[in-house]
């Protein structure tokens, strides 16, 4: 007989293996499936964030940035390194290490959880007697039976119409994070937030980097002073920017690709790289997952169809991040699943998409939750702001790193806080303080009648929330 769950997921990634993590704590018996395969062949839970996402990038972007100090910044804080040099092999290899611990740690706490780990491929068999038959095909195949299912298969990265993926010259985002060699010439198509992390680390190991845009506006999901602030910081640091781009052809020879594109005038150009990375953003995954079979709906761009809630068309089956509507992020997929959990539990699971914060972990960094100044202007609400600059904050210049500024944006009659926005050191860190806020509903004087330690970088958050009310101290 086939084994039996009270719940099955389907996707070992933030959304699916925290989906089972909450669903075992909740009392469940839980089975998780994932067929992510490591060099050896072995288990690697974790999903493209672990494996080719959000852990690899941050390691690389560590490593890069430990480059670019030695290099270029150590020699005025009195250090003297003489030639400082790349081992990219050795950094690869530092990185493919962090992800081992990551996947090690998944397979950790699903033991810890008593979560059943199935190595393989899940797939819809049918519906039956209230339940739902998976078929996992792994090195053997067995069929499981979940009484509720969740989905979390993810996503994949988006080709460009006649330049497929080969990961040798043509890189998706799990070819970027292997590159042997320091390319000479790198050129990047989407200044989206991989095209920004990626192409910062090739650059600060010494690429020269171009990256095309289709649209005319820089970053234009995040508040209009910030991209202005970040694209002036990159194009500063060599990041050559070319915004309204129409690529016309993509041609991938033995030495290396040529792109022909029509720039922002209509003229034609050509950008002949060693490697080009493709990063145009991310199309749901449900490649296996054979949802005919039970008449799971998908949406015209292939994502499960959900509400609110993240119940599918059918009773019993969920769906949660990259796979379903909503902003790509591991965050998200996470709270997500642990609001369906909660739910099958009978609870009353809540995902707030208006505090999920947006990181892009470039130096500087960019960090934003709730809406910019454009979108307020574009809603009409009244709103008071309040700036302050990093080139006034005392932790700042002992760092060394200056750039950006802490941006609040609250309510003009009732003051409360409905936008942070910082580019800047340590954003990815800071902006925490501003969700929390906003998940209290606090007003910009709550943050600024607390104490924040001094010297940090937090105090520029307490100033921007002063400057809202004009009174900023140290500025
Ligand atoms: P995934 O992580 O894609 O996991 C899905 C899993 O399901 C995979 O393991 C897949 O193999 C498995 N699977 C699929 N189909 C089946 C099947 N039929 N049977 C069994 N298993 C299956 N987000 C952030 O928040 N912060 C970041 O810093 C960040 N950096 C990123 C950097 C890069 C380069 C990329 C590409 C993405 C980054 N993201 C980041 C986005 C983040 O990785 C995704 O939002 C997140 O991984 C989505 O989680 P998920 O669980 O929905 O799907
Ligand atoms: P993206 O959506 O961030 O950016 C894609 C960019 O490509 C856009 O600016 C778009 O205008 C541009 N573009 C689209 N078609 C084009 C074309 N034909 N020619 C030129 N430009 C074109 O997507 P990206 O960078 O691929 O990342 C995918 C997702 O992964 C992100 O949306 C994000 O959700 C997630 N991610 C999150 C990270 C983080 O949280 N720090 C890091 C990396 C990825």
């Amino acid at each position: 007989m086939s084994k039996q769950f009270d719940v099955v997921v389907i996707g070992g990634g933030p959304g699916g293996y925290i989906a089972a993590i909450r669903a075992a704590q909740l009392g469940f018996n839980v089975a998780c499936i994932d067929e992510w395969k490591n060099a050896a062949g072995g288990p690697a839970p974790g999903g493209t964030c672990t494996n080719v996402g959000c852990i690899p990038s941050k390691a690389l972007l560590q490593s890069s940035e430990h480059f670019e100090h030695a290099s270029k910044h150590f020699a005025e804080h009195g250090i003297s390194t003489g030639k400082v040099e790349m081992d990219v092999a050795k950094m690869i290899a530092r990185k493919d290490g962090v992800v081992k611990q990551n996947n090690d740690g998944i397979l950790y706490l699903f033991k810890k959880n008593k979560v059943s780990f199935f190595h393989g491929r899940g797939s819809f068999v049918a519906a039956k007697d209230g339940a739902y038959e998976i078929k996992v095909a792994g090195a053997a195949e067995e069929v499981i039976v979940g009484k509720q299912v969740i989905v979390a298969t993810g996503s994949n990265a988006r080709p460009l119409p006649g330049a497929e993926f080969d990961e040798v010259n043509i890189l998706s985002n799990d070819g970027a994070l292997r590159v042997g060699a320091v390319p000479k010439k790198l050129g990047v198509i989407g200044s989206g937030v991989i095209g920004l992390e990626m192409g910062s680390v090739w650059r600060r190991l010494g690429a020269e980097v171009t990256i095309l845009e289709a649209l005319p506006t820089f970053l234009g999901a995040a508040d209009e002073g910030v991209a202005k602030e970040a694209l002036k910081a990159f194009t500063k640091q060599g990041l050559k920017i070319e915004l309204g781009v129409k690529i016309s052809e993509i041609k991938n020879g033995k030495k290396g690709v040529t792109v022909s594109y029509a720039d922002a005038k209509g003229a034609a150009q050509e950008l002949a790289v060693d490697k080009l990375i493709v990063s145009i953003g991310r199309v749901p995954n449900t490649t296996g997952l054979n949802p005919e079979a039970v008449g799971l709906q998908l949406d015209e761009r292939g994502a499960i169809v959900v509400d609110g809630d993240c119940r599918t068309n059918l009773p019993g089956v969920w769906a949660v991040g990259d796979v379903v509507r909503g902003p790509m992020l591991a965050h998200k997929a996470e709270e997500e699943g642990v609001a369906v959990a909660e739910r099958i539990a009978g609870q009353h699971g809540h995902v707030n998409f208006a505090t999920v914060p947006w990181v892009i972990y470039t130096s500087p960094e960019i960090a934003w939750v709730g809406r910019t100044e454009q979108q307020l202007k574009a809603d009409g609400v009244a709103y008071k702001a309040g700036q302050f600059p990093f080139l006034a904050n005392g932790r700042a210049r002992a760092l060394g790193d200056t750039t950006g500024f802490v941006k609040i944006l609250a309510d003009a009659a009732s003051d409360e806080i409905l936008g942070v926005h910082i580019v800047g050191p340590m954003a990815s860190e800071l902006i925490a303080e501003a969700v929390m806020a906003m998940e209290f509903k606090a007003s910009s004087e709550d943050i600024a009648r607390i104490c924040h330690a001094h010297p940090s970088l937090s105090e520029s958050t307490k100033e921007a929330a002063l400057a809202v009310d004009k009174r900023t101290l140290n500025f």
